[in-house]
């Protein structure tokens, strides 16, 4: 029994020094941690528990029967994070720079396959070339196994995924299912093909940075929702994210103990909206100030900051919040500020997260740039999002709440179970100004003194919080000072909500 023991032993040595420790020394000496070290980091400790440890691949082309590594490239199984079962699979560069092989796509589908019956969220550590080259189709019949999976997925328990390195190819198509991807900043990169590809098919010269960094993929493409400075803080980011999330769709978010008192007044924000209405003030103030021990986890905070989405806490209730960011272009809604609202409030649906919006927008941003970027779309997702959504939904308007824009952000109209509004709150089809150049423009030309006149008229009629409240779209004009508690008490009352939408396969979101 000895020598079965130390033969054992001896295995497992081997596959836990994945592409050898001279490559590995090379994965520290670029500033990255080996794919196990990650796992370390990542998970409770001891918590983790390995599967396949012993596969290896099946390919026979250009010498590979020659070349063989325990584990195949890939480290997979189930850990905890906070106690709370997660499957994982964690790319080993070291092993032909973490390419996917057949038998490595099998042991990622496997723990998907575990995560999907068991309910428990999947998390990706993503460090690949893509498709294994040697093997051809074999890696990409892979690969769609893996994506198959991913959209099976979705919706049904939690998936994120980690990005370290330089993830090309098919690598990076499974991230962009999930429901999260975190990067490292000056360290990963996501790109379908790398510089020296786009070099010869186009001759483009590009760095792999300027291609797919991660402020690329951060500001502008969307792809990702947060860069981290190292990989030690993007994984600590990804155990933060997860806190908020529920194991599966059939369950709630876990309810975290607080000592913020749900009952906590805030003076202060009795003077935050600017007595000139078209001043700015920072959003974000006001999210800090009603939230549970001012703890916001923003999601995408340099895609489209004109709307802010993140988690939070009420009174220990893990909430999405999406708010317009008067600091930032108004909080006016743009193609990317829809696109990035919609997804984030189906995401909050599917995995029962109750939404809390905070609005105070001037309407959809106008021009070609806009249009033809194809504002109605998108504009349509951000509506076809909330409308759809059967969480609770709890809206207060601090300010602005113009035109199209004001039916949008989860209005009583698309079922918004409790809308609240400050006394500071304007509620109307456009602002003063611009309605009253529409009426009297013409009848009023050359007379500056009566077209203010008529605005401030247009003002007192609609611009405030009354007209809405006359008919019951808004529930209650409140005390600014008084909104954590009565956001709090709302989401306490709707903890059992129940709705619906119409049976049917699926919707047609304008995508
Ligand atoms: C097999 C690969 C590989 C791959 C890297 N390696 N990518 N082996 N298949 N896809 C091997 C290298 O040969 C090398 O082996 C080792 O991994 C490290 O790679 P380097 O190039 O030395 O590292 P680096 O300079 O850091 O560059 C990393 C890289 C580059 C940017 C990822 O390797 C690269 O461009 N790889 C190919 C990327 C790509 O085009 N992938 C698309 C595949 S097609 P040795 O033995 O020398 O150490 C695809 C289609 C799927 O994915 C589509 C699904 C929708």
């Amino acid at each position: 029994m000895k020598n079965k023991i130390d033969q054992l032993l001896n295995l497992r040595q081997q596959a836990l020094t994945g592409g050898g420790l001279a490559q590995q020394k090379k994965r520290h000496q670029s500033g990255r941690l080996t794919a196990r070290e990650r796992i370390d980091l990542l998970v409770d400790e001891g918590s983790f528990e390995e599967f396949d440890m012993f596969k290896c691949h099946r390919c026979t082309h250009f010498n590979m029967a020659e070349k063989e590594w325990l584990g195949d490239g890939v480290i997979t199984g189930y850990g905890t994070i906070k106690g709370r079962l997660l499957y994982l699979f964690s790319q080993d560069f070291s092993v032909a720079g973490g390419s996917l092989s057949e038998t490595h796509a099998e042991k990622i589908c496997k723990v998907m396959d575990m995560a999907l019956k068991n309910g428990a969220p999947v998390i990706g550590l993503n460090d690949s070339g893509g498709a294994r080259i040697q093997e051809g189709i074999e890696s990409l019949a892979g690969y769609a196994d893996i994506f198959l999976r991913n959209v099976q997925c979705s919706g049904v328990i939690p998936q994120l995924s980690l990005i370290f390195g330089p993830c090309a190819g098919g690598a990076v198509y499974s991230p962009a299912l999930t429901d999260f991807t975190i990067m490292v900043e000056n360290n990963s990169y996501m790109f379908l093909t790398g510089p020296k590809v786009v070099k010869s098919v186009t001759g483009e010269e590009v760095t792999a940075e300027q291609l797919g960094g991660s402020g690329i993929h951060t500001r502008h493409s969307g792809v990702a929702h947060l860069a981290a400075a190292s990989e030690q803080l993007a994984i600590a980011a990804a155990r933060d994210l997860l806190s908020f999330l529920p194991q599966n769709n059939m369950l709630p978010p876990a309810i975290q103990e607080t000592d913020d008192p749900a009952h906590r007044g805030v003076p202060a924000l009795n003077q935050l909206i600017p007595v000139d209405r078209n001043r700015p003030y920072d959003m974000k103030q006001l999210i800090a100030e009603i939230i549970d021990n001012n703890c916001f986890f923003e999601i995408q905070p340099d895609y489209a900051p004109n709307l802010i989405i993140g988690f939070a806490r009420f009174n220990g209730m893990a909430v999405g919040i999406v708010a317009n960011q008067p600091a930032h272009m108004a909080g006016v809604l743009d193609n990317n500020a829809s696109i990035k609202g919609a997804r984030f409030v189906r995401c909050c649906d599917a995995f029962n997260i109750p939404l809390v919006t905070l609005v105070d927008v001037p309407g959809f941003m106008p021009g070609t740039v806009q249009e033809y970027g194809g504002i109605i779309r998108n504009g349509a997702k951000l509506l076809y999002a909330y409308a759809e959504a059967t969480v609770p939904k709890i809206t207060l308007t601090t300010r602005k709440a113009y035109g199209g824009a004001y039916c949008v952000m989860s209005s009583k109209h698309l079922r918004g179970d409790i809308n609240y509004a400050w006394p500071s709150a304007e509620i109307a089809v456009m602002g003063a100004k611009g309605a009253v150049e529409l009426i009297y423009g013409k009848e009023l030309a050359g007379k500056p003194e009566e077209l203010r006149q008529m605005e401030h008229e247009y003002n007192e009629t609609f611009s405030t919080p009354y007209a809405a409240a006359r008919r019951g779209y808004v529930d209650d004009v409140i005390l600014p000072e008084r909104t954590r508690l009565r956001i709090c008490k709302a989401l306490t009352m709707l903890a059992d909500k129940r709705d619906s939408n119409p049976p049917r396969k699926h919707g047609n979101i304008p995508l």
